[in-house]
């Protein structure tokens, strides 16, 4: 939900930020641009609302000299995708340049204000009544300019003011992340580490209210005052991680990277979950129900644990849409699970809101453990799914599933509610997930190219899903939709013929995560009774034989066939692909969603 970027390094500062901006364009696509100061105190602009690569393609045909610069890479909210609208916004003078992630909310009364003022105004984005506002206090100095006009901000900001006079950076954050950082070459600021992630070692998290000033030293305040800087935080990302190699995308990298998660995520939670002290040292106190909260696919994720919570032992769960959480009743003694890869999901943080007012303890189920969501929560479970560069979300998903899982077998284990040696089994059963993980994108790699071809021209498919599948078809569903741009509904298998069956025709694709049951075969015949073209995700002699029985892995029936989301994925991205959709970066979508 953009990406800011800022640099002053010893070297030309421009290809340190299109590289940098290359790496945040998974936050939104719509336009980039950069700004640099120049020794004679003016800046150069370069904006196009094509993407990165043709910033660079520009950069090389027109060169920028310097060593400070911001850029930004938008996902439009306010104002249409034009240059103009394109960061980094200039001030009246054309000394600053301001570049912007999040939304400021009164924006339109500050514009009303600054236009009478004499300033000119112009473009339509909220962000750029900030470079104003700085440029009116600026007397004071950069650093107190930017607090200054922050104070007269309401909304969510995470921002770098470039000052081409005395090339200073200033930086401030509100609700939406940035971090600042030091390495070799120079001091970078940026909204995810993985951004400058090749030049730093460490790095630090602004919380809400720093303001830091990037000059020849580093200086942080804080509510009007110099403040100490927060802590120095390790980067554990690795070049190799950032890379896309020899794929052809990074969605392909990332689903082939799934048994390796999966089992890195075991070795970190399968012992202390087993034997309950995962939850002993959490000191989280006992609960009499749980909720899952989250978005998208984190939402789904988290409906696959309360389901295995609700399965294993019995406890009472919900499953809360955050962007709809306003009339929540958060019900006395409620353990929150917090589904977020990127922790930083604006409607989750406002839900949060809701949980923090009735006192609920929370867990945050994240892969930022750093995040505004790891900082708010009681206690944080780390996904370890690595960086995910591909908006539509695989290995965080798998992540999360068996991340929420292992918390759940802890949290019963250690609340008495399953004995340890039932935890051990359910571990141990964990165990196989990463070789039935593995052999689903294996046998999807052989079948799907065949389905993908009989099926990327229908107007649109179903996905069926009995009990906790329900919860992976709903996820397959939401991978075909945002990659191939094709409707897909998903529904349990029971409910098809109270209604969605009248959605099919001959030829209507209709994916099935098929257990086998018999009510699942009755759903099915009733499709194929009307020509459905039906895609059974299951057994030996399926269309998509990827469950664990095919390769003689046992599957695992507590928490349902998590294995079937991979072959879900694969066919989502192979229809995708026949359809001439691009992979890592679906329309209108951005991978973290800052604003609600
Ligand atoms: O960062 P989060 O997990 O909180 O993001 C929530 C959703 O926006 C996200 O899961 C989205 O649905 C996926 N990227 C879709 O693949």
């Amino acid at each position: 939900m953009c990406g800011i970027v800022a640099g002053r390094t010893s070297g030309a500062v421009t290809g340190t930020l299109t590289e940098a901006l290359a790496r945040l364009e998974y936050r939104g696509y719509d336009s980039v641009g950069v700004a640099v100061a120049q020794g004679d105190g003016t800046l150069q602009v370069r904006r196009t609302t094509a993407r990165v690569e043709a910033l660079v393609d520009r950069l090389a045909a027109d060169p920028v000299g310097g060593t400070t610069g911001v850029g930004h890479t938008r996902w439009a909210t306010h104002g249409a995708v034009t240059e103009g609208n394109a960061h980094p916004h200039a001030d009246c003078s054309g000394r600053l340049a301001l570049v912007h992630n999040g939304i400021i909310t009164n924006a339109d009364a500050l514009r009303a204000g600054l236009r009478e003022r004499g300033h000119v105004v112009a473009s339509d984005v909220d962000s750029e009544v900030v470079v104003h506002l700085v440029e009116e206090a600026l007397g004071t100095g950069l650093a107190a300019a930017v607090e200054a006009a922050v104070e007269q901000l309401t909304g969510t900001w995470a921002l770098a003011v470039l000052d081409a006079l005395t090339g200073e950076l200033v930086a401030a954050s509100h609700g939406s992340p940035l971090v600042v950082a030091e390495g070799p070459e120079g001091v970078y600021l940026a909204s995810d580490v993985a951004a400058v992630a090749p030049w730093i070692e460490d790095f630090r998290v602004l919380e809400d209210g720093h303001v830091v000033a990037v000059g020849d030293t580093t200086t942080w305040r804080h509510g009007g005052r110099a403040a100490e800087p927060p802590p120095l935080r390790r980067c554990t990302i690795s070049v190799a991680e950032l890379s896309r190699e020899l794929y052809a995308d990074f969605m392909s990298k990332e689903i082939d990277e799934q048994p390796l998660v999966a089992a890195r995520v075991l070795e970190s939670w399968g012992a202390p979950a087993q034997d309950g002290s995962l939850w002993h040292g959490s000191g989280l106190p006992d609960f009499a129900r749980v909720a899952v909260l989250g978005c998208g696919t984190s939402l789904n994720a988290g409906r696959a644990v309360a389901g295995v919570l609700g399965r294993v032992a019995g406890v009472p769960t919900q499953a809360v849409v955050a962007s709809e959480a306003d009339d929540w009743v958060v019900e006395p003694d409620t353990l929150v699970l917090a589904f977020s890869q990127s922790g930083e999901t604006a409607d989750v943080l406002r839900a949060l809101d809701r949980v923090e007012h009735r006192g609920a303890p929370v867990v945050a189920v994240t892969n930022s453990a750093w995040s505004a969501l790891g900082r708010r929560a009681d206690f944080v479970m780390s996904c370890h799914a690595g960086p995910e560069i591909g908006v539509a979300a695989t290995k965080t998903y798998t992540a999360q599933v068996l991340t929420g899982t292992c918390l759940a077998i802890a949290a019963c284990v250690g609340t008495g509610r399953l004995a340890r040696s039932t935890g051990r089994a359910m571990v141990a059963d964990l165990g196989r997930v990463p070789d039935l993980v593995a052999q689903s994108i294996g046998v999807a790699m052989q079948a799907v190219p065949t389905i993908a071809a009989a099926t990327s021209e229908a107007s649109g498919f179903l996905f069926l899903g009995r009990g906790i599948a329900r919860s992976y078809a709903d996820e397959g569903a939401l991978k075909l939709k945002e990659l191939s741009y094709l409707w897909a509904e998903s529904h349990a298998s029971g409910e098809l013929k109270h209604g969605p069956l009248a959605l099919v025709e001959p030829g209507t694709p209709v994916v099935a995560v098929d257990d086998g049951s018999s009510r699942m075969q009755a759903s099915l015949a009733e499709v194929r009774a009307r020509g459905g073209d039906v895609i059974d995700i299951g057994g030996p002699g399926s269309a998509l034989p990827a469950l664990g029985t095919t390769g003689g892995i046992p599957g695992i029936d507590w928490c349902g066939p998590l294995e079937s989301v991979m072959a879900m994925q694969v066919l989502a991205r192979q229809v995708a692909v026949l359809r001439g959709r691009d992979i890592d970066k679906p329309r209108n979508l951005a991978k973290s969603v800052t604003v609600e």
